[in-house]
């Protein structure tokens, strides 16, 4: 920014109308606005960019001397405190997902509106802002456990267990908990919880060069039970924009910041899921009493002991009614593993609370399904020694 108040934008393109269009969309906000440059080449850009240390580049991808992505990549290394937005037509898709890796913050498809072009110019000089100015909240170093709830099987209760997991450990614990929707495609932990969703883990993964962990916390969604949620996408196609490597640098970003991360996950062995089982402490793997769900269960256990999982691995039965046909020691003895929890079945519960978007453990605390998540709960933070703090009292407030 300016003396005068104003954010400086540099912008490289080849074209002249092009610059001279988008200083006429602009013209509309000069009172916050404002277009200090112009260059019309990649390597012009950068030497005007090292000149005059814009607060925002506009920048091209195709320009004939040096192209906009790895003028965005010189520019981001050796001047991190300019933000990059790239504008781009709308079939390049392979560019978006390298204008991230280059470094850029924000993309805007060809032709855009003034609107859009305020609006993103804006956003990312806030958040750019911030960043240079964020002063570390947390100073203590705070131990991250990472938990996965796994399975083969689609539908065993994956989401509905995490989410009442995080909110469980959340609300009885008091620690900070974080839990991550990495259901890319359909993930419906927003949905569950009934938030009103503003960023997902695309926006996050769009911003991730810039990140640090005290931002990433912009990126979440605070629950009412103090849950902070990095929701799936919006749309499915999004999930093709995110890969192992940025689960991983999301793990990192957490890591410190949060006392658990719960992760749910698709039922598939993808890169995805194998890099949040890598960095997991412990994995539950979840299981229903019927022989589809039993048979998937038991050949996906045998792929993760060949891969290493198997002392992480905790087998959790959810939906578990003995009377369909198979009891507790049939699959035990099938899978071979112990069942470490088994939740029971109960529809009327389970049901009504996603449908009320109101986790369960909050507003059906005295149901066994309920009572058998905090001893999940309980388990896992009576690894860390202490015992958990019940707060029924306050909870009843939630009941329905
Ligand atoms: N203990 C339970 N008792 C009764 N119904 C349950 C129980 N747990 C989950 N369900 C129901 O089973 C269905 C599937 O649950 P959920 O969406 O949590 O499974 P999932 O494993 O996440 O599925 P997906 O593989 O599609 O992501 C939902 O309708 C949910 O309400
Ligand atoms: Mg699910």
């Amino acid at each position: 920014m300016i003396g005068n108040g104003k954010i400086k934008v540099v912008i490289i393109d080849d074209s002249i109308d092009t610059v001279k269009h988008i200083k006429t969309l602009l013209e509309f906000n000069e009172k916050t606005i404002q277009v200090v440059g112009a260059a019309y080449g990649g390597k012009d850009g950068v030497k005007l960019c090292q000149k005059l240390k814009p607060d925002i580049v506009l920048m091209d991808v195709n320009m004939p001397d040096m192209d906009g992505l790895t003028a965005t990549n010189h520019i981001t290394s050796t001047l991190p405190d300019i933000g990059v937005i790239i504008m781009s037509v709308q079939s390049e898709n392979e560019y978006l997902k390298k204008a991230m890796f280059a470094g850029a913050r924000e993309y805007l498809i060809k032709p855009f509106s003034s609107d859009e072009l305020v609006s993103a110019i804006t956003k990312t000089y806030e958040v750019q802002n911030k960043r240079k100015h964020n002063i570390r909240l947390v100073d203590q170093v705070i131990q991250t456990k990472v938990i996965t709830v796994f399975s083969t099987k689609g539908g065993v209760g994956k989401t509905t267990i995490s989410t009442n997991l995080a909110v469980a450990l959340a609300r009885n614990t008091k620690k900070r908990v974080c839990l991550l929707d990495l259901d890319l495609q359909f993930g419906d932990v927003a949905v569950m919880m009934n938030l009103l969703v503003k960023n997902t883990i695309y926006d996050l993964v769009k911003d991730i060069n810039n990140l640090d962990s005290d931002l990433v916390n912009d990126y979440l969604t605070i629950h009412f039970s103090g849950v902070n949620v990095l929701p799936a996408p919006i749309k499915p196609e999004y999930a093709e924009f995110i890969d192992s490597k940025h689960v991983e640098r999301i793990l990192n970003l957490l890591n410190g910041n949060f006392h658990y991360v719960i992760i749910d996950v698709p039922a598939a062995f993808q890169d995805i899921v194998f890099a949040a089982l890598d960095n997991s402490e412990k994995i539950l793997v979840v299981s229903t009493l019927d022989l589809p769900a039993i048979k998937n269960v038991k050949v996906g256990l045998n792929i993760m002991e060949n891969l290493k999982y198997k002392e992480k691995i905790n087998i959790v039965v959810n939906k578990a009614n003995e009377q369909y046909g198979v009891n507790h020691s049939e699959f035990e003895e099938t899978v071979g593993y112990p069942i470490w929890e088994s939740i029971p079945e109960d529809s009327n519960t389970v049901v009504t609370s996603a449908n009320k978007g109101i986790p369960f453990v909050m507003s059906r605390v005295d149901t066994k399904v309920a009572r058998s998540v905090f001893r999940i709960a309980n388990k896992l933070y009576n690894n860390d020694d202490s015992p958990v703090v019940e707060k029924r009292a306050l909870w009843k407030v939630f009941q329905f």
